[in-house]
């Protein structure tokens, strides 16, 4: 990823979103458009980024490894993607795994061993993971929605599963699922204000400053408004498309006509 996360208020909401999950015991679902940034968000609570590649391939320790720990024993979260044709045994064996792996992760924190001790092993097999996040959670079939739901039941493990909007309808058909949901949760596109605050970061990136009281930004935010509404992947994408028209054209200034040149050339049919 290129650009760096920002912290956005919707991003804000989910964070205390996920707290409340979490501190309920619940289950919670988390809906809205692609390209919003939903599974950015979760990554970033779950410190995905961070200890993805420790939890994947668990290789020899490294002098890194303190500080996932730590990263872990602070989120106590694990952050899943089932892939498109999981099963639910596949989807049963990954989340133990996950689960497994970050629990030691979580003991190596709070109790951590000699420093001779090489291995990593979970001595007291006690859980200390309290939230899984499920991202594309329209791809769990039935029987893996129920025994995520039989198996966190049991172990008070929360639960957050996120999906494009119609989640909510889709899980409605399962009574024994839907009936032990919490919380539901609308992640929305960026608002006026934090769109403007995201545009300066890359007009600035772009070595110029953006002037909402100037003519010409005006109209161009207000282009980028009507062309994004506000959503991030879009946004991203437009960027560097605009760079583009401005290098072909030996342009210096992001106009209307740039910004809808730049439109041209991107497929945007998503809402
Ligand atoms: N907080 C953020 N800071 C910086 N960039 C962001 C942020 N959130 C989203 N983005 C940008 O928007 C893109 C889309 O975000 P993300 O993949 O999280 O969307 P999503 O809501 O999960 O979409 P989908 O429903 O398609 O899975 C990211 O690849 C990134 O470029
Ligand atoms: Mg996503």
């Amino acid at each position: 990823m290129s650009q760096r996360f920002i912290v956005t208020k919707e991003h804000r909401r989910f964070t205390e979103f996920a707290d409340a999950v979490r501190r309920g015991q619940t289950i919670g679902l988390c809906f809205g458009p692609a390209g919003v940034g939903k599974t950015l968000s979760a990554r970033r609570y779950a410190h995905y980024e961070k200890a993805h590649e420790l939890l994947t391939y668990w290789g020899p320790r490294s002098d890194n490894d303190a500080k996932i720990y730590a990263a872990l024993a602070r989120s106590r979260t694990v952050f899943y993607t089932p892939s498109v044709l999981t099963t639910p045994r596949n989807l049963k064996d990954e989340l133990n795994q996950a689960i497994t792996r970050t629990n030691i992760c979580i003991e190596q924190h709070l109790e951590p061993p000699g420093h001779d001790a090489h291995t990593r092993g979970w001595r007291h097999g006690k859980n200390y993971v309290e939230l899984i996040i499920v991202d594309e959670a329209e791809r769990l079939r039935p029987a893996a929605l129920e025994l995520l739901r039989d198996r966190y039941d049991r172990d008070d493990i929360a639960l957050i599963l996120i999906g494009m909007p119609g989640l909510e309808k889709q899980f409605s058909h399962y009574p024994q699922f839907y009936s032990r949901v919490g919380f539901a949760h609308q992640y929305r596109p960026l608002g006026q204000d934090e769109l403007l605050f995201v545009l300066q970061r890359h007009w600035r990136s772009l070595g110029k400053s953006l002037d909402p009281e100037d003519f010409t930004d005006a109209q161009a935010i207000a282009a980028i408004a009507r062309v994004t509404r506000g959503n991030f992947r879009l946004l991203e994408r437009l960027f560097p498309q605009i760079q583009r028209v401005l290098r072909i054209n030996e342009l210096d200034t992001i106009t209307n006509d740039v910004i809808e040149a730049a439109q041209s050339t991107l497929v945007i049919g998503v809402t």
